[in-house]
């Protein structure tokens, strides 16, 4: 029988290794993490994470085949196979800091993985690594191996938060990266065999571990590319009466371009696509090759110009000062269907209105009160963009409530900001909303979610993404 072991419990490492129990009878899945509240969690009915589909899958497997457990050394010593699921994040300081992936968590498992085995193991890198890690992580595992055989596999996933069980379930691909020695076709072969039991053949796709490894990267640095492409678009179809709906539909349509990931929105958030791009931007810089840096690093620099024009848009069409104004907040977490609010843009957006003196109702039906209170007081990394260099002082917080319904938060409001696709936005009740709002009331949609036309029938002004202005907001430009 073989016995899995991942390191980190997290959106990763929980919902991927329950699939693999409940796709995978005859194998034993321990997840170990050294937060001891996850686990507590994992091993309740209160799931850590909230992802749709994931309670009955872990309710089906838990206590058979899959197990949450604290004891991390116990359990990689017993494993066969060794998943690393831990967080990468940017690192803050020091080398890099800004840009480069702090590589702590993952170089801490692994001289754990090198200090308690006893027996031969597949070590597989779940985490999205810098291209060339699985060479320092095996440099640290064969000095310190005690003539125990490691292989090193770069197994990157690639499931997105929201949707992660059916991502899992049926997967595009599955991408194994491994070493081109016998030993490495062996390891290889050994985890394609688990993936097999449920994943078509022709999905598996196996290369050397560096392209595995790169890959990750360049799929995320590809797919925020696409976003940030659409809202570049999106602020010239302000400017010259272009729909961006229009426009992407349209070109949705060529089938060399396809229609995903081509709304137009308030920007991309997010755990990954901003850490992986930097870290993709740094290890180009690391090779000399600042051309490409620069041509990702852009991808971030709309990403951030989208959510700053945002609330340029906002401040400039409430006659230039939103000082004491109420707004609504609808939505906190990154995007609908997750509590995560890692890198949401609602943080940066909340933090320009806060700036200009704000007061906010913020509802979210995912993300609790103290999650939104701890995002909006934590200073972020120090890169140099303007919007992240600021740290707010908990002054600010006291222009700040969390609410736990969106008619209790736009109640008296000037103004609602719609910052997360939330299914339960699209159908509330406006004319209700209106009813209780200040005039002139206004709607600022950063996720293209609202019928403008219903909206503007009610009386609302209206702001969408991309879409022809307002009379009202043509008249008061925004500086951008
Ligand atoms: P997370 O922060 O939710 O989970 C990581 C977990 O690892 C935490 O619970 C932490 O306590 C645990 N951990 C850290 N060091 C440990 C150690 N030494 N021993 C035991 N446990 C330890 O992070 P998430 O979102 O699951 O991401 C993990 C990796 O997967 C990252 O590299 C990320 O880039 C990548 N990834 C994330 C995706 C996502 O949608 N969140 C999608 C695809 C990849």
């Amino acid at each position: 029988m073989v016995k899995i072991c991942c390191i980190g419990g997290g959106y990763v490492g929980g919902p991927t290794m329950a699939v693999i129990a409940y796709k995978c009878p005859s194998v034993v899945v321990t997840v170990v993490d050294i937060s001891v509240q996850r686990i507590t969690a994992w091993n309740s009915d209160q799931l850590p994470i909230y992802e749709p589909g994931l309670d009955d899958v872990v309710k089906q497997c838990k206590g058979k085949n899959l197990f949450f457990s604290t004891e991390v050394e116990k359990h990689v010593a017993e494993a066969d196979i060794v998943f690393v699921s831990v967080n990468t994040p940017t690192k803050t300081q020091g080398l890099g800091a800004g840009k480069a992936a702090d590589l702590t968590y993952w170089e801490s498992s692994a001289r754990m993985i090198a200090d308690v085995s006893k027996s031969s193991k597949i070590v597989v890198e779940k985490s999205t690594v810098p291209v060339k890690t699985a060479e320092a992580i095996e440099k640290i595992l064969t000095h310190n191996s005690k003539g125990i055989d490691f292989q090193i596999l770069s197994n990157p996933e690639f499931l997105a938060e929201g949707t992660a069980i059916n991502d899992l379930f049926v997967p595009d691909r599955v991408l194994i990266g491994g070493r081109e020695t016998p030993g490495g076709r062996k390891a290889i072969k050994t985890l394609k065999d688990i993936y097999a039991q449920w994943v078509p053949e022709e999905r598996i796709i196996c290369t050397n571990l560096w392209s595995a490894e790169l890959s990750k990267l360049a799929a995320n640095a590809v797919l925020a590319q696409r976003i940030s492409s659409i809202n570049a678009m999106s602020a010239l179809c302000e400017a010259t009466g272009a729909d961006v709906s229009q426009v992407s539909h349209a070109i949705g349509k060529d089938s060399r371009i396809g229609a995903k990931f081509l709304n137009a929105s308030v920007g991309f958030g997010g755990s990954c696509f901003q850490k992986d791009i930097l870290n993709l931007v740094y290890i180009c810089e690391c090779n000399g090759l600042s051309e490409v840096a620069n041509y990702w690093k852009q991808v971030i620099e709309v990403n951030d110009y989208q959510k700053r024009r945002f609330v340029n848009r906002i401040v400039s069409s409430m006659f230039n000062t939103i000082s004491g104004k109420r707004i609504a907040i609808l939505g906190f977490s990154f995007k609908k269907d997750t509590g995560d609010t890692r890198e949401t843009p609602a943080i940066d957006v909340c933090r320009g209105l806060l700036r200009d003196q704000a007061q906010l109702n913020i509802y979210d039906p995912q993300v609790p009160e103290q999650q939104i209170h701890k995002d909006l007081s934590m200073p972020k990394y120090n890169w140099n963009y303007p919007f992240h260099s600021v740290s707010m002082c908990p002054d600010d917080l006291k222009q700040v409530r969390v609410v736990s319904t969106a008619y209790e938060a736009t109640k008296d409001a000037h103004g609602i900001c719609i910052l997360t696709e939330w299914d339960e936005f699209k159908s509330l009740n406006f004319q209700k909303i209106y009813d209780n709002m200040q005039k002139p009331a206004y709607v600022f949609d950063g996720r293209n979610v609202v019928n403008v036309e219903k909206l503007r029938q009610i009386g609302f002004i209206v702001y969408s993404i991309g879409k022809p202005l307002d009379p009202w907001l043509k008249d008061m430009p925004a500086v951008m």
